[in-house]
């Protein structure tokens, strides 16, 4: 491409990534209020660790009044050489206060930068992101939450939300260890099961083992975690007769829908491309199971 030195490829995420202030497309939901995706700034107001590597961050934005569970946003980091936002997922949300809480694992360069950043330093974020959890259709049936590491957060919200509508939940959380982080908020919300893959707290191995060992019982399974457990969840599903929504967290690009680089296997031929693939950051990251090929 003229004037850009650079591979093709990362030539084209440089376009989209400075072009995405103007960038404005609506996120229709039937029966949801639509907003415009932009690229804006927010204020850090609190930023802690709460387990080793995992951090809590609270920033102040307008986007707060729009957030659905299982959103996200994008956060950019502030070194020139890492240009594209980080996905992360909204754990909280409180629209009068116009705050929203993110729970992220500092997981590689562009996360531990983040890990640096203090309260009262400006951030650069971009949302809102993605589809996020229905909840009116599951208003009267009894929610299964499974939250799988990283994919604790998101669940978080998607419980409080869940109460506020007077939708029983039950929330199943598995962790690595005893860093059982964010415990005690889900436990305002429903109540909670813990499996842990050492054994060191609740049931040792996945949410599933705990499902199992629980007896837990529900109508439909709202899911976010790693690709195993995501896979596990909708074979459960399956052989339960349950439907299951799962958030899938896979690598994003432009987290707009303009690069293709997050697509996902569909049943059904995709709308916008076409094929039986389709892209997770804008008709995601929530899928019915049952929908993509996974
Ligand atoms: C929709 C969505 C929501 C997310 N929500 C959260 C959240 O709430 N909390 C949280 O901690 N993380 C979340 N993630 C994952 C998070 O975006 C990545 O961990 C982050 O982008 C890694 O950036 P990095 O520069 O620190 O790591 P990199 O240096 O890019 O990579 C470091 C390590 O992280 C792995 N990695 C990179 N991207 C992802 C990814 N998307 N998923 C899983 N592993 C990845 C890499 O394979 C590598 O092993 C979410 C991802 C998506 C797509
Ligand atoms: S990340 Fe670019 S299309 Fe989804």
């Amino acid at each position: 491409m003229r004037g850009c030195v650079s591979a093709p490829s990362e030539c084209f995420l440089r376009r989209v990534n400075f072009g995405i202030m103007e960038f404005k497309i609506n996120h229709k939901k039937a029966g949801r209020k639509t907003y415009m995706k932009r690229r804006a700034k927010s204020v850090i107001t609190e930023h802690k660790e709460l387990a080793p590597h995992i951090f809590s961050l609270k920033i102040k934005t307008e986007m707060a009044k729009e957030a659905v569970p299982g959103q996200f946003i994008g956060i950019y980091p502030k070194d020139g050489a890492r240009i594209l936002m980080r996905p992360i997922s909204i754990c909280d949300a409180d629209a009068d206060k116009s705050e929203l809480r993110m729970v992220y694992r500092a997981a590689g360069k562009g996360t531990t930068e983040i890990s640096g950043f203090m309260a009262g330093e400006s951030l650069d974020i971009l949302g809102m992101l993605g589809n996020g959890y229905d909840l009116d259709v599951v208003r009267d049936r009894r929610v299964i939450l499974l939250g799988g590491g990283i994919g604790i957060p998101p669940m978080l919200y998607a419980a409080k939300k869940l109460k506020e509508q007077g939708t029983e939940a039950v929330a199943v959380l598995g962790y690595a260890d005893s860093n059982t982080f964010l415990r005690e908020d889900f436990e305002k919300y429903c109540s909670v099961q813990i499996a842990s893959m050492d054994g060191s707290v609740g049931t040792k191995g996945t949410v599933i083992d705990a499902m199992n060992e629980n007896g837990t019982a529900g109508d439909v399974i709202f899911a976010c975690g790693p690709m195993p457990m995501l896979k596990a969840v909708k074979a459960y599903a399956a052989d339960h007769g349950m439907q299951a929504f799962i958030s899938l967290e896979e690598r994003m690009a432009c987290g707009v829908g303009a690069c293709l680089g997050c697509v996902v296997k569909t049943k059904e031929v995709d709308h916008h491309t076409h094929v039986k693939n389709t892209r997770i950051c804008v008709e995601g990251p929530v899928f019915n199971a049952e929908d993509v090929d996974i």
